[in-house]
This record gives structure tokens, C-alpha cells and sequence, in this order.
């Protein structure tokens, strides 16, 4: 059985995957293809493209989808939107960002036509995909199923979780009506235990709102304020107000607004702060971001405790945008209330495609999801060697092909340089996991200053590592294996001395551990820099420019490689050299 699934009409983080046989074998995201982040308002055209095109290298066929499954129920949504009609407002500003942005006509149309026929769009989007890769579909074949967003959501933690039965708590911005829902799902049947309206709590907005009045993005906004929220001093004062305009409950909903994000975020802040984050650290904007991260941080382990009394499950699973704040998840960790935690990698809208067809897979196909968990996200297109050499030649740069042997990698690392590595299929979600990353010496403190200077990020901003699974305990205290970067740990004593790079100022870190079967050349390359210097552990920050999505062809490698002020890059068994 095959199911695709399409994250679509949520206007940021669209993308496309497969799921075969209760396998997810592929899963990409649009920005990689327009290279622009988070493909605000654009449809999730080429990743669907991709989906095709990996499938046919299966011998499927675009005929051959099953169901298409959809992540957002827009009759749901509109339900909504008549009844609220105050809340048009927050809606209008995803609107407006999609504007700003002049996107070209064809996805122009796609947004404004969503609210008026979102299924006929849907169909013309797959249409015009299996076109593509030469294949006529009738709108007879396709078979589309709509999954509620938050459902979706769950989905996604749960599936991939490896649990059979599960607490699954999701928080974004915004479902069709929800900003949080909790959840008991056994053997797959899925039970919403408390759901919490957009008006009454959605922590995504609140990020959003505070984020934006800190000079802020909504999309990049909230990632930066949890980097800003340590350098945060005098914050108790905007803490209370927080805790003023959202009140605790151990009743039905765990937690309930007093008044909307935007005013909350009126209340606690006031005006716009003014500021050039590029070139100072503003006490108040800080303080704020710390008041912020503090308040999000007692609310995970409220729901924590609100959840485990609720459902009794000594596990939890997590999706949702506001589940990539990875110093919240720390908290919950670090709190001991379950056994085991899962973290959806792509907890933002682009996991949403994955949650929607495994959903389906089950519920509306009667398959079986193989219940295991996700260990790895190298879920994207393969690019052949072939390929690689190709544009290794095109470049002119200095190269030599070294195969599988990265000693010369790890050494040129361990001599200061800044390296760009690339292999393999591509990762999904935000982070790059050593297949689209650059790589440095963490020993080095100015390495953290040089990297941000590289890719154009605020010079505050942290770093995170990857290191030797085995070698987990040695640098953090009581940690847990963890691949996809979204889990802080804090560091053991003694770690600021030894591995600065990658020290944030509160003494944490979100690491990934890395283990040999989930990637034998990245493994390699960091035991190589271990047993060089003594440190299992690598400065790891994706292969991207400022203001880019992560690389995802050879191509996009070699320009952002030319383009960029790194030293050499490894790429797929290449190693070039800029001087
Ligand atoms: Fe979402």
C-alpha cells in the first residue's frame, strides 16, 4: 500500500512524502527547491515532484498512490473562521507575509483560490506533479483524505515514537481551531483528552507576537529568542506579567489565555523594542526572551504533570512548532515525570505531511504502521556519485577523491578550518545532521564568532554539536540518546574550558549523539577528530548562507561552498580545497 502524504495550505513549511508497505521511505521540503525559507504561501509542488520521481525509482507510479492525505481541514478552518470573526486578524497576517514576499503569480493563485476550492487545487497540484514525471492522472484516480492539523500532528510523534501506547501533547500556532490539544493514544487509536482553542492558549502566537516586537520575524523569531533568552537578567518583572494573563488549572484545560496572544504580548513587552541584534545584546529584549523561555518552560512540565494524571502513560511524545523549543523540552526531561520522551524532528508544519498519510495508512486503509523508532530523518532525494563528480569537476576548485577515509577531514577540522560536508540523502526538518552540515573545532571560543560571521547569524547565537553516542555521559549531565538536535542537556563541569565553541552561556547544549548504524561516514569523521585530539564531539551548524534554507543539491553545494568563507568541503568521497 502506498500513501503520500502532502503538508499543505498552512502557508509556511510545506512539504511531501511516501509512505510504502507502513514505511516512511521518503519525505522532503519545498524551501530546498525554491530556496526560499519556510516556502511562505508556496504549494509543495516540487517536493511532491521529488516524492514522484523517488517513487518511480521503486518501480511505483504516481497512479499507484493509494490515498493522498492532506494535512489541514480547511472546512474545519472555516467553520472557525465565521465564528471568530475577531481573529480574521491573526490570519490576515500570515496573509500579509505572504505578500511581502511577491511570490510569483502561480503560487499567487494557489493562496488566494485555497479558501475557495481547496480540494480542486489539491487535485490540480498532483495533477500538474505526475505530469511532470510523465504520467497523466484522471481527478478519478486520486483519492484524497483530509486529516485534522492537530491530528496530524500527533500522528507524527506518536507513529515514529516506537511507543505503543503514549501521552502526545501538540503545541503550535494554530490548527483548525486549537492552539494546544493533549492526547492518550493506544495501539493507535487516538483519544483528545483536553483541546485548548486558539483564543485560549496558543503559545506559537504568543512566541510569534513578542517575537515580532522584539524586531523579529514570526519564522525566524522564535529559534532566536531561545539563543537570547540566557543573556536575559532583569526578566522576573515581565515573568509575573506573564503569569498574570495565563493561569495554571489542573481542571479540564490545563491552561487558559485571559486575553489574546497579540494583547498579552502588548501587556508584558509595551511598544517595539528597538534594537540592532547584529550588534548588541538589548538588556530588555533579552530579559524578555528570558521571561518568555522561563514561562514555556514551567508550562511543559505543567502539562507534564496535567497529562501523566490524565492518561497515566509514563511515556510522551511531542509535535508541533512550539515542541522545537528545545530548552522547554530540556525542562520536561530534566523533570523525570515520564520514562521516555519523543520529539517529532520536523515538529514544525513540515511533519504534518508525514502524521496525515500515516494516519491514513491506518485509519482510513486499514494498514499497519511499522511500529519502531525514527532514528534517523535522511528522508530526501539521493544525488549519485556520478552526480557529485559532475559538479566537483564543473567547479574548478582543487579535489581529490578520498572515498569513505575522512582522516584528512577530521585533521584539516582539528587544524582550525571551517569545512563544509555533504553526503547522502538530505535531512528533514530544521536541523542539519551530518549530511548537509559545516563542521568545526569546538575547542576554539573564536570559532563560534567566525562561524556566526560566516552565515551571517547574530554573533550571539549559539552552536550546537554532534558527538559519539558512547560519549554522551562524559560531557552531560544524566543525558538520553537523541539524533535531531530539539533536546538541551546541560553540561557536565569543567566543559566551558574544554569545548567553548559549543557552550552556551546558561552551560547548555542541544546535541545530537551519533552512533555508527545511523551514519557510518559522519560517525567516522568524529572519531577521527577524537582520536586527534581527545574530544568525540564537533561544532555541527547547517550548510547553508544567510538567509538560505539548508543546501540540497550538488549544485547548491558547490555555489554556497564558492560563495561562502570556508576552507574545504568534503562532498560524497570529494575533498576540495579552496587554496
Ligand atoms: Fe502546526
Amino acid at each position: 500500500m502506498l500513501v503520500v502524504g502532502l503538508s499543505v495550505g498552512t502557508f509556511h513549511d510545506p512539504s511531501a512524502c511516501a509512505i510504502v508497505d507502513g514505511e516512511l521511505v521518503f519525505a522532503t521540503e519545498e524551501e530546498r527547491y525554491t530556496r526560499y525559507k519556510h516556502a511562505l504561501g508556496q504549494p509543495p509542488f516540487n517536493s511532491l515532484v521529488g516524492t514522484f520521481r523517488f517513487l518511480k525509482g521503486k518501480g511505483l507510479h504516481p497512479r499507484d498512490v493509494d490515498t493522498f492525505a492532506t494535512n489541514v481541514n480547511l472546512r474545519l478552518f472555516l467553520g472557525w473562521l465565521g465564528e471568530r470573526r475577531k481573529y480574521v486578524l491573526d490570519f490576515g497576517k500570515l496573509y500579509d507575509l505572504y505578500y511581502k514576499h511577491g511570490l510569483r503569480s502561480s503560487n499567487l493563485e494557489f493562496g488566494t483560490g485555497l479558501l475557495r476550492g481547496y480540494q480542486f487545487l489539491i487535485r490540480r497540484l498532483i495533477r500538474a506533479a505526475a505530469r511532470t514525471v510523465g504520467d497523466d492522472l484522471d481527478d478519478r484516480d486520486i483519492k484524497l483524505v483530509t486529516i485534522r492539523h492537530h491530528l496530524a500532528h500527533a500522528a507524527s510523534a506518536y507513529y515514529f515514537s516506537g511507543f505503543s501506547s503514549s501521552s502526545v501533547l501538540v503545541l503550535d500556532g494554530q490548527g483548525e481551531r486549537e492552539g494546544t490539544t493533549l492526547w492518550r493514544v493506544r495501539n493507535g487509536e487516538f483519544e483528545e483528552v483536553s483541546r485548548i482553542g486558539i483564543e485560549e492558549g496558543s503559545m506559537g502566537y504568543l512566541w510569534d507576537h513578542i517575537s515580532e516586537r522584539l524586531g523579529y520575524e514570526v519564522t525566524e523569531g522564535p529559534g532566536k529568542l531561545m539563543g537570547l533568552a540566557p543573556y536575559g537578567g532583569d526578566y522576573v518583572g515581565f515573568l509575573e506579567k506573564l503569569k498574570n494573563m495565563i493561569r495554571f488549572s489542573s481542571g479540564g484545560k490545563p491552561y487558559t489565555f485571559v486575553a489574546s496572544p497579540a494583547m498579552i504580548a502588548e501587556r508584558v513587552v509595551g511598544g517595539a523594542v528597538k534594537w540592532d541584534p547584529r550588534k548588541e545584546v538589548h538588556p530588555v529584549a533579552a530579559s524578555v526572551a528570558r521571561a518568555l523561555q522561563e514561562f514555556t518552560n514551567e508550562l511543559f512540565v505543567h502539562l507534564g504533570d496535567w497529562i501523566k494524571d490524565a492518561t497515566n502513560e509514563d511515556r510522551v511524545a511531542l509535535a508541533g512548532g512550539v515542541a522545537l523549543n528545545a530548552r522547554a523540552n530540556m525542562e520536561l526531561h530534566y523533570s523525570k515525570i515520564f520514562n521516555d520522551m519523543f520529539i517529532f524532528p520536523a515538529a514544525n508544519d513540515a511533519g504534518t505531511s508525514i502524521g496525515a498519510a500515516a494516519y491514513v495508512y491506518e485509519h482510513v486503509l486499514g494498514g499497519k504502521i511499522k511500529s519502531r523508532r525514527l532514528r534517523s530523518v535522511y528522508l530526501g532525494p539521493e544525488y549519485s556519485d556520478e552526480e557529485v563528480r559532475r559538479a566537483v569537476e564543473a567547479s574548478k576548485f582543487r579535489a581529490r577523491y578520498v572515498g569513505d577515509d575522512v582522516n584528512e577531514v577530521a585533521d584539516l577540522i582539528a587544524k582550525g578550518n571551517v569545512l563544509t560536508w555533504y553526503q547522502g540523502r538530505s535531512e528533514l526538518g530544521p536541523r542539519a545532521l551530518g549530511n548537509r552540515s559545516i563542521l568545526a573545532d569546538p575547542r576554539d571560543k573564536e570559532m563560534w564568532k567566525r562561524l556566526n560571521a560566516i552565515k551571517g547569524r547574530e554573533f550571539w547565537r549559539p552552536l550546537a554539536p554532534s558527538l559519539l553516542e558512547e560519549y554522551k555521559g562524559e560531557y552531560f549531565v544524566d543525558p538520553v540518546t537523541h539524533e535531531f538536535m530539539i533536546l538541551m542537556f546541560r553540561f557536565r563541569d569543567g566543559m566551558a574550558g574544554r569545548v567553548p565553541a559549543v557552550y552556551h552561556v546558561d552551560g547548555t547544549a542541544r546535541p545530537q549523539t551519533v552512533t555508527r548504524d545511523m551514519n557510518p561516514t559522519y560517525y567516522d569523521v568524529i572519531k577521527a577528530f577524537k582520536d586527534m585530539t581527545g574530544e568525540g564531539i564537533v561544532v555541527n551548524t547547517s550548510f547553508n548562507l544567510a538567509g538560505e534554507p539548508l543546501v540540497e543539491t550538488p549544485r547548491d553545494a558547490i555555489r554556497s561552498f564558492a560563495e561562502g568563507g570556508f576552507d574545504a568541503m568534503y562532498m560524497q568521497g570529494y575533498l576540495l580545497y579552496k587554496r
